[in-house]
């Protein structure tokens, strides 16, 4: 069997044109454009590039970024003073702080300190919390782990009483997507580090979500034939034919799992533009939860 390919690429561009369609139209209305501020401490690339990525989707959807670099030894209390600066900025409908932080700097207690009205990460204990309980719904869902489900809304597989796994328990992507699959009622296992016979857990997966940070670490031989395959991992592997002299892999090994699997994403071109799509809806949503 050959898997069919989520596009998230062609997903993620149906969604900003939605968006660029309903900002206009809010602008339109008289309104004032949504805005997003980035902030940005320290120097990690890998970081800047994301941060760059998501104000020029800012851009292209007509809302405006307001971007604050902070050097990588600002304090604690200068970090949380911006994002109160930005909490009390009416032209500020959306706060994002790039994770990680350097060393040393309490990630919690900055998120904390978003207004949760313009936390549109995810990322505020509270909107967390509220995605972990029943009955409760979170102002806004973390923007991978949203993507990740579109995805799988995508294509049509009932969730309801599936057999899902999620390799990774971080605070980005592997807890939040988690919680989002056991409120779309499926039956979820969360692997890690310390997971014992990790192959014969991910074998008796209907969903895998792949969010590890290894390189096509999962393999053919552990999927189930006909699952469905989220490949969250952006992974570069050295490659001398490549100009960069890298490649970008996932943590599933595409070529083996796309034998196995009724559907997979590719990376580059699955999850990844979801991230920045889900971004700018939940920038949307927070400029019409203002009015
Ligand atoms: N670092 C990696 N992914 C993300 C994300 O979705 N949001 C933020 N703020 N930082 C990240």
């Amino acid at each position: 069997m050959t898997a069919q390919l989520i596009d998230g690429v062609k997903t993620a561009e149906r969604i900003r044109s939605n968006i660029k369609d309903e900002v206009a139209e809010w602008i339109a209305g008289g309104n004032p454009a949504p805005g997003l501020a980035t902030v940005l401490v320290g120097e990690n690339p890998a970081s800047q590039v994301y941060v760059r990525s998501k104000q020029k989707a800012c851009g292209e959807a007509g809302i405006e970024s307001y971007g604050f670099n902070l050097p990588g030894t600002a304090t604690q209390e200068e970090v949380e003073a911006l994002v109160r600066q930005l909490n009390a900025d009416p032209k500020v409908n959306g706060i994002l702080v790039q994770l990680p932080l350097p060393a040393g700097l309490d990630e919690e207690k900055v998120l904390r300190e978003i207004k949760i009205e313009k936390d549109v990460d995810g990322f505020h204990p509270l909107n967390i919390g509220r995605l972990a309980q029943k009955g409760r719904e979170p102002l806004f869902i973390p923007c991978t782990p949203y993507g990740c489900m579109v995805l799988l809304e995508e294509t049509g597989i009932k969730l309801s009483g599936a057999k899902a796994v999620v390799l990774g328990r971080s605070n980005i992507v592997g807890m939040p997507v988690a919680l989002l699959l056991v409120r779309a009622d499926a039956t979820v296992t969360i692997c890690h580090s310390r997971t014992k016979d990790l192959p014969a857990v991910v074998c008796e997966a209907d969903v895998l979500v792949a969010a590890i940070g290894k390189a096509e670490m999962v393999r053919g031989d552990w999927v189930k034939p006909g699952a469905v395959v989220i490949d969250v991992g952006i992974n570069r592997v050295e490659d001398a034919s490549k100009t960069k002299g890298y490649r970008l892999v996932g943590d599933v090994a595409f070529d083996e799992v796309k034998e196995v699997a009724a559907f997979i994403t590719p990376v580059p071109g699955g999850v990844g533009p979801m991230t920045i799509a889900m971004l700018l809806q939940n920038t949307l949503r927070a400029a019409k939860m203002s009015k």
